[in-house]
């Protein structure tokens, strides 16, 4: 397949462009830089240079593009501002997605994946149940979040209800691998700046190169109107993650803090104290996919190999 990517040049979108092409596809890759632009076609995919949230440029930029599929991977959180990164990403998800659907129509595609995050099953504490796609999701809430969870919804909604598009959803868990946010946590922890809340909760991670195997799959295999969960086979306990995050960087175990104490870091507080155990069976099942590296006790290992 011709696939036009947004986020090419993100986390999750170089081992994505490396994985399509070997399998393949061939990539057309949207970045707003020439730099990263020149990259990517470095790595042997095609790319055009647009700003995802300017409609018209978006479309000028993709006026001799055709392609058989797009794929959603932007966020915006490459500041440091966190209030500006979630607004971004809002936007990216609720207009950005609406210019991307444009796009996929002015390029041929009749397919298009979406990222979405499995945080959208709620920030809450969801107890031991095992957490499937059939579980409610995005379900409005008030306040800060409520923005975050309605624009989670919106691309999801959006994705599903395009005419004559086949819609998927990736429920992503969190990204760790060779990244920016992996490098910053890592550098947290080592300074030993990363308290965790005693007794916190559950998270799902996904090891980025499996996040974009998933991906691959889910192109190729994925069943129009679904939502896939992308996460690896064991959730982990923040605690436990971060512990082993820092012995193996030979650092201090994390200071243990009452949840309350992160309260003035709101995001960071909602993230740590949700607990969920999400089930990534239906990927394995229908898309063919399972994680090569199933559980952070392989990933970490790889990740302080790669520092070395
Ligand atoms: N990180 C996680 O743990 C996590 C968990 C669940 C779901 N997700 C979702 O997975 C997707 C990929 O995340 P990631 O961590 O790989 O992202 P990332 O590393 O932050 O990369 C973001 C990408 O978005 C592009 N971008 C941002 N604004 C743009 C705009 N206005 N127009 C065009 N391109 C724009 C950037 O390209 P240029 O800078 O080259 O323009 C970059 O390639 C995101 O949608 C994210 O919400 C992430």
């Amino acid at each position: 397949m011709r696939v036009l990517l947004a986020g090419a040049s993100g986390a999750v979108g170089r081992p994505l462009t490396r994985q399509l092409i070997a399998a393949g596809h061939q990539v057309v890759g949207i970045s707003r830089s020439q730099s990263n632009a020149e990259r990517l076609r470095n790595a042997g995919a095609e790319a055009v240079v647009a700003d995802v949230m300017d409609r018209e440029n978006l479309l000028a930029a993709v006026r001799d593009v055709r392609a058989d599929a797009v794929v959603h991977e932007l966020t915006a959180l490459g500041t440091t501002k966190m209030g500006e990164a979630l607004q971004g990403t809002n936007a990216l998800r609720t207009t950005g997605t609406a210019n991307l659907l444009a796009a996929a129509r002015a390029v041929g595609a009749h397919r298009f994946l979406t990222q979405s995050i499995v945080l959208g099953y709620g920030y809450r504490d969801h107890g031991p149940r095992v957490i499937s796609e059939d579980d409610p999701f995005a379900e409005p809430v008030g306040g800060k979040l409520g923005e975050a969870v309605a624009a989670i919804r919106a691309t999801e909604e959006q994705v599903f209800a395009a005419d004559e598009m086949e819609g998927v959803a990736l429920r992503y868990g969190f990204f760790y691998g060779q990244d920016r946010m992996t490098d910053m946590i890592v550098n947290l922890v080592r300074k030993r700046r990363l308290p965790v809340p005693s007794g916190g909760g559950y998270a799902n991670f996904i090891y980025l190169e499996d996040a974009a195997a998933a991906t691959v799959a889910a192109l190729e295999k994925g069943r129009a109107g679904q939502a896939y969960n992308i996460v690896d086979d064991e959730p982990v306990r923040w605690g436990d993650y971060l512990d082993t995050l820092a012995a193996a960087f030979g650092a201090r175990r994390p200071w243990r803090v009452p949840s309350w104490m992160l309260r003035p870091i709101p995001y960071a507080h909602a993230m740590m104290t949700t607990s969920m155990r999400v089930s990534n069976a239906k990927a394995k099942r229908e898309l063919g996919w399972a994680p090569a590296v199933p559980t952070y006790r392989e990933g970490i290992p790889l990740i302080a190999r790669a520092a070395r």
